[in-house]
């Protein structure tokens, strides 16, 4: 493992050695040994809470993630849903949190407000996820400790502006007096070096990390995302306002169908994004059904490698551009 080489606000603030975060990949996908793999390389890793409804389950995978960090810090991602009972859900599973010691979580979906007095009166470090800086500025009045802003780049969920993350990355730093994190469309070391350089704190990362060794996913998911460049990451859902980066599969064109024709009815889109479909994606490796988060970063998902191993280069190739842009100025 690389020493630490960059101390920032949010190092300090997870205690962890390297400025690099790997978001919850949902349902299911980031569980206790995957994230223990990024916490143990030096990162921050976050399990994710909506794929764990039984609390007992809930409750064994946390203490699982536990054992496999000894004494290190690792993370919840808190999925609040916007539907009801959303917000009653994730407190229910804060309350585990609380007793299992979890110390940090990735809120991400509907507005953390209701939550962050409990994780906060915990001593739970929490930072929010936002796809553009305007909402950060609202979480940050709520108290959060951090933002993590993503990009139109970013696997997942981009948000209705779609604005890039290097945009955002020199945007947010100046606007937030917080610890900022950024993410969408990041794989690289030299992309860590120009985030800090704006101003950021670290770095947050998905795609990219769909080829992790410790990742359960079916081979053929990961053979499918070290073989694109990218180009195959598609926005569906934007006729309801629910957008969504993807894998350009079957399941992507049929609604890509319905996007153009402005359907507005979720029942026809539900036949297609069904988050059963990509769980299918995951175990089979049969990639042609369901909604696989997958952003523009997979240019950089070059070889199925250990988390840490995929660190190292980070940190090395962060240090290359350091020195470089010390090279240019001299
Ligand atoms: C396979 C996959 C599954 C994801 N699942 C979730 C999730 O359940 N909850 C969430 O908040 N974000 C989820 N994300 C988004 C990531 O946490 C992160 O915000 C995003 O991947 C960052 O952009 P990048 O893909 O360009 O690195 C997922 C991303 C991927 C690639």
């Amino acid at each position: 493992m690389r020493p630490q080489t960059f101390s920032t606000r949010i190092t300090d603030l997870l205690g962890i050695r390297h400025p690099i975060l790997c978001g919850g990949l949902g349902p299911r996908v980031s569980d206790a040994r995957y994230v223990a793999a990024v916490v143990n390389a030096g990162g921050m890793g976050f399990i994710v809470g909506a794929g764990f409804p039984d609390s007992d389950e809930f409750r064994n995978e946390l203490r699982t993630c536990r054992e496999l960090t000894g004494a290190r810090n690792f993370g919840v991602n808190l999925y609040i849903s916007r539907q009801a009972g959303g917000v009653e859900r994730v407190k229910q599973q804060i309350r585990i949190l609380i007793e299992e010691k979890v110390a940090c979580v990735e809120t991400a979906g509907a507005s953390p407000e209701a939550v962050v007095p409990l994780l906060k009166e915990a001593g739970i470090k929490v930072l929010h996820k936002v796809p553009a800086v305007r909402y950060a500025h609202t979480a940050a009045r709520m108290g959060v400790d951090g933002v993590i802003v993503v990009g139109n780049e970013c696997g997942g969920h981009p948000g209705i502006y779609q604005i890039g993350s290097i945009v955002q990355a020199a945007q947010a730093p100046r606007e937030i007096g917080l610890p900022v994190v950024i993410g969408g469309g990041i794989g690289s070391g030299r992309q860590l070096a120009g985030v800090l350089a704006m101003g950021a704190d670290a770095v947050l990362m998905g795609t990219r990390m769909m080829v992790a060794e410790e990742l359960w996913i079916h081979p053929e998911v990961k053979a499918k995302v070290v073989a694109g460049d990218g180009s195959e990451s598609v926005v569906v859902k934007s006729a309801i306002r629910d957008h969504h980066r993807v894998l350009r599969n079957e399941s992507a064109e049929a609604v890509m169908e319905l996007d153009r024709a402005q359907v507005s009815e979720f029942e026809r889109f539900r036949p297609h994004v069904m988050g059963a479909l990509a769980h299918e994606a995951y175990v089979t490796g049969d990639t042609r059904k369901g909604m696989i988060d997958y952003g523009h970063a997979a240019v950089f998902a070059d070889a199925v490698r250990k988390v840490e191993a995929i660190f190292d280069d980070i940190i090395d190739d962060a240090v290359a551009a350091s020195s470089r842009l010390k090279r240019l100025m001299a």
